[in-house]
C-alpha cells in the first residue's frame, strides 16, 4: 500500500478557527494511504521579490516542506470574497524563485469553511484560480463549500454534525483516487 504525504494548508491563524477544525476533522476521516499534517503558514515573513536571492530561514523550510509533499490541501476561510491574505503569501512564497515552484504538478484539494451561507465560493475559486497558474491539478467534483460553520463543531472542536462527517469523508476518498491518479512523486 503506497502512503500519500499531503500538506494541509490553513489560511487562518485564529485559535479558535473553524477552518482548522475542519482541517483537523480531515485528518481524522482521510483513508490510511492519505497521511495529512498541517503545514503552519502564519510564521512565514510577507513575500518580498528584492529578497529572493537571500531568502528567509521560513521560507526555506517552507518550500522544502511542500515540495516533499505529494499532495496538497487548501482550507480557507473567505475574506472579502477571496482568500486571506496569510494564505495568498503563502502561496506566493511556495511559488518562487521563479522557474523553481514548490507546488508545481502537486495534485490538490480546495474545502472553504464559513459561517456564512454561500459556503466560501468566493474564496474557494479564487483560489482556484491561483492553481491554473501553479500548474496544480485541482480536485474539481466534489466540491466543498462548507457553511454555517459555527453550528458544525462541539466545545473540543470535533465535528459533530453526521451529515458534514459523512460529506468530508466522501470528499477524502475521492482525493484519495484523484491523488494516485495525478501525483507525480
Ligand atoms: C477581514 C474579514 C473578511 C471577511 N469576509 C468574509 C466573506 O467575504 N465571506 C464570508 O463568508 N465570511 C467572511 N468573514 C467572516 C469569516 O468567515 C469568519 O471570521 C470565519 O470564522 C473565518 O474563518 P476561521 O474561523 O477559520 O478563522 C470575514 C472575516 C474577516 C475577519
Amino acid at each position: 500500500m503506497t502512503t500519500r504525504d499531503v500538506a494541509v494548508v490553513v489560511g487562518s491563524l485564529r485559535k479558535e478557527s473553524f477552518n482548522r477544525k475542519a482541517a483537523r476533522a480531515l485528518m481524522e476521516l482521510a483513508p490510511e494511504t492519505l497521511k495529512l499534517e498541517i503545514v503552519e503558514i502564519g510564521q512565514l515573513p510577507l513575500y518580498n521579490q528584492d529578497i529572493d536571492s537571500n531568502p528567509p530561514a521560513e521560507w526555506t523550510a517552507f518550500r522544502e516542506r511542500i515540495r516533499r509533499a505529494d499532495a496538497v490541501i487548501f482550507v480557507t476561510p473567505e475574506y472579502n470574497r477571496s482568500v486571506p491574505g496569510v494564505l495568498k503569501n503563502a502561496i506566493d512564497v511556495g511559488s518562487r524563485p521563479y522557474g523553481k515552484s514548490s507546488w508545481d504538478k502537486k495534485p490538490c484539494a480546495v474545502v472553504s469553511v464559513t459561517p456564512g451561507v454561500i459556503g466560501g465560493f468566493g474564496a474557494n475559486h479564487h483560489l482556484r484560480q491561483s492553481l491554473v497558474f501553479l500548474n496544480m491539478p485541482a480536485m474539481q467534483q466534489p466540491e466543498a463549500y462548507i457553511g454555517g460553520a459555527d453550528k458544525l463543531f462541539d466545545a473540543d472542536g470535533k465535528l459533530a454534525n453526521d451529515a458534514t462527517r459523512k460529506f468530508l469523508q466522501q470528499f477524502m476518498q475521492t482525493f484519495a483516487a484523484w491523488v494516485a491518479t495525478n501525483a507525480t512523486s
